[in-house]
């Protein structure tokens, strides 16, 4: 299927360099894809030239910013498919450099989808947002239609990105769709840092025999997806999603954070967890329960996670023990 659909098809991915970009890169080079990337390795994102060492002669790596519009202009022109994923990635980070989340996740999506406009009117262009754009949850699993309040200022941005999706779609017949991605996790992820990687970061300090800290309760459910059923549910959705949409991922399996620890441990073989109070940063942002409804995608994409957290777990964690000094 993928074959028929990418065999042979220009497409860029920004943010390429990246865990969901690099991974999704390999996938597409495996279907004969010709893919470009747009990645400008900045700190402190997970952008890391080992994530294509494998496949880095059949790819090419422009270095540059998605607000550079000359550089996005040309990197666009002509392209099938464009997978969008360059951006602020932190929620926390969004707090204390508001301009450049600004920058990254509101204008740098405004420079891509004008250069589709003009220079690949054709091509079909998929977001990659946030659970984060719906805010407090009023009731799980969680619905699109569910209210979009965001508590963050990375959600608020992400919630701008997904509007001019729609706007672009409605006015100018743009093909573009926007995916809500809730926790991810799995190879090529950064470990240098927790702010956005829980699972890897989790995943090191058991390998490091450190506590890992639970907050609060540890009762709060998280939808936990392996990077594998991301890039599926990716390149499916940019074929078969209707313009103007956005639609969840998630694994359909509401896992509670302690349960989530515990599995952690159980994978790398040896950890300890212990309580604490939320820190207040986190306290403020916090969503409540989150397990994604995924019914949407699904009617249009026949899309299924395939992956249990146990497994993409073990595969996670034999892929860091191979790898470690790649990403420590
Ligand atoms: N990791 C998560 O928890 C998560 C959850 C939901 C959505 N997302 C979204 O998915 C996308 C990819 O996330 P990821 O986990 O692969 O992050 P990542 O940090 O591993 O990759 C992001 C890549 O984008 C590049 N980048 C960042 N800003 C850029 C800019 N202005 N110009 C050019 N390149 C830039 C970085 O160098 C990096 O290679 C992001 O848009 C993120 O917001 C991530």
């Amino acid at each position: 299927m993928f074959k028929r659909d990418f065999g042979g098809k220009k497409v860029l991915v920004t943010g390429g360099l990246g865990f969901i970009g690099s991974t999704l890169t390999h996938r597409l080079v495996e279907v004969g894809a010709r893919v470009s990337i747009l990645d400008a390795l900045l700190t402190p994102y997970g952008g890391n030239k080992f994530n294509i060492k494998e496949i880095e002669d059949r790819v090419e790596l422009v270095n540059g910013n998605i607000t550079d519009e000359e550089t996005v202009t040309e990197t666009v022109r002509g392209k099938d498919f464009i997978f969008h994923l360059a951006g602020q990635v932190g929620y926390l980070d969004a707090k204390e450099k508001p301009f450049v989340d600004l920058d990254f996740n509101g204008r740098g999506n405004l420079i891509v989808l004008e250069a589709v406009k003009e220079q690949a009117p054709g091509a079909r262009i998929l977001f990659s947002s946030s659970r984060m754009v719906y805010g407090k949850i009023k009731e799980v699993p969680v619905k699109e239609s569910h209210e979009t309040q965001p508590l963050s200022l990375y959600g608020i941005h992400k919630l701008l990105g997904e509007k001019y999706y729609a706007y672009y779609a409605h006015n100018f017949g743009v093909h573009g769709m926007s995916l809500r991605i809730p926790n991810p996790y799995g190879p090529r992820q950064q470990m240098k840092h927790s702010k956005y990687a829980i699972v890897g970061w989790f995943i090191r300090q058991a390998m490091e025999g450190k506590k890992i800290q639970i907050y609060g309760d540890g009762n709060q459910l998280r939808d936990y997806i392996y990077i594998d059923d991301i890039v599926e549910a990716m390149m499916r959705l940019i074929v078969a999603g209707q313009d103007g949409e956005a639609y969840n991922i998630g694994s359909g399996r509401g896992i509670t954070f302690t349960e989530m620890v515990d599995a952690v441990i159980e994978a790398v073989g040896q950890g300890e967890k212990e309580s604490v109070p939320w820190p207040e940063d986190y306290e403020k942002n916090e969503t409540g329960d989150y397990v994604a409804d995924t019914a949407k995608i699904k009617q249009v994409t026949h899309w299924e996670p395939g992956v249990s957290l146990e497994e993409g777990l073990r595969r996670t964690v034999a892929f860091y023990r191979q790898n470690k000094n790649e990403y420590w």
